[in-house]
């Protein structure tokens, strides 16, 4: 089904889903297939191949793609939802430009497949926002939400017109307990865990009934995986799949960890973060992901928790 010698390339290793991607595909492929590029040197990866690489440097990505011989490129570097809005203009040149110089290198044959996270970020306030379906209304309000629209339609672009193997997850926020997340709306549902056992209390930047699609890292690596081993004409939907996560609010997960820490304590300040989540779906449906490519989730909400304060404790 899969070729184990294919040398692989992550750009954007060192990041929250690079680190766990990188340690699953090395499984997979070895250490010394999966080839590791960041803007600095990654420590959580010492037994894969290190390129220090600016991914809007074109030259120096085709001069790695070329050294190692690279056959396949997940592309993870990108400014998230709230680290964007700081930085609109930077945000949208590297989300757009990381992209192109990665979806040229398929179109010219260097490589022959691509992996592109894109986000519920992609649907905005005029989206339905209870079970919002794969196909709707998308109006996304925030420069991070835009890029990655506008990402997902240049990727079924060049599928439609160069051939080229491009397949994409429209994750939700992700929680894992292996790194720590990159400047997200939803990053307040990783930072909980940690304060949570380190100081039995969490103020948290969204209000208490700010309903989010959330989903445990190790679903999200697991669908990264399945997707970029799914056979080609499988993948009906070459822009980017939903994918549904679990959705709750930062009320819902303080009682779940009240079940392990009954002291815990949450408080609330909102701010400029609020109003993006505000403008994102509460809960989706990912029947397309299920259909096409046997999608089936793990996590639900109290196995999520338990597993967090497992591991972080
Ligand atoms: P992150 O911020 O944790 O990691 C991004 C990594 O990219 C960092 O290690 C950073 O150093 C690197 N990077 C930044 N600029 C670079 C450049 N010019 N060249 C090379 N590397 C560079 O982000 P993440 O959470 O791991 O997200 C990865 C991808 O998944 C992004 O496209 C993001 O939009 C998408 N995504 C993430 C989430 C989530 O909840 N984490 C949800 C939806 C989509
Ligand atoms: N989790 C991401 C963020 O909050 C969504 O893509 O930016």
């Amino acid at each position: 089904m899969y070729n184990k010698e294919d040398k692989i390339l992550i750009i954007g290793s060192g990041g929250q889903i690079g680190i766990e991607l990188a340690q699953e595909l090395s499984l997979l492929y070895s250490s010394e297939n999966v080839v590791v590029a960041d803007l600095k040197p990654i420590i959580a990866l010492p037994n894969n191949p290190f390129e220090q690489l600016d991914v809007l440097n074109k030259d120096a990505l085709f001069a790695i793609v070329k050294k190692h011989n690279i056959k396949q490129i997940y592309l993870l570097a990108a400014l998230l939802s709230a680290t964007g809005e700081q930085n609109p203009m930077f945000a949208w040149k590297l989300n757009m430009e990381g992209l192109f110089n990665v979806l040229d290198l398929a179109k010219e044959k260097h490589i022959t497949k691509v992996y592109w996270p894109s986000s519920i970020a992609v649907f905005g306030p005029t989206t339905p926002r209870i079970n919002t379906p794969q196909f709707t209304v998308m109006e996304p309000s925030t420069v991070y939400g835009i890029s990655k629209q506008a990402g997902e339609r240049w990727c079924e672009w060049y599928f439609r017109k160069h051939n080229v193997d491009v397949r994409s997850l429209r994750y939700p926020g992700l929680i894992g307990w292996k790194s720590a997340p990159g400047g997200g709306t939803t990053d307040y549902a990783v930072h909980i865990f940690h304060e949570a056992i380190k100081n039995k209390k969490y103020e948290c930047f969204l209000s208490a009934n700010t309903a989010l699609p959330m989903m445990h890292m190790e679903d999200a690596i697991r669908a990264t995986i399945e997707i970029m081993h799914s056979p080609a004409e499988n993948i009906k939907i070459r822009g980017s799949y939903n994918l549904a996560g679990i959705s709750f609010t930062p009320d819902q997960i303080a009682s779940e960890i009240r079940k392990h820490i009954p002291e815990f304590g949450i408080s609330y300040k909102r701010d400029f973060r609020q109003e993006i989540a505000d403008s994102w779906p509460q809960s989706i449906l990912d029947d397309e992901a299920k259909k096409d490519w046997n999608w089936s989730m793990k996590y639900d909400l109290s196995s999520l928790v338990e597993n967090m304060l497992v591991n972080l404790a």
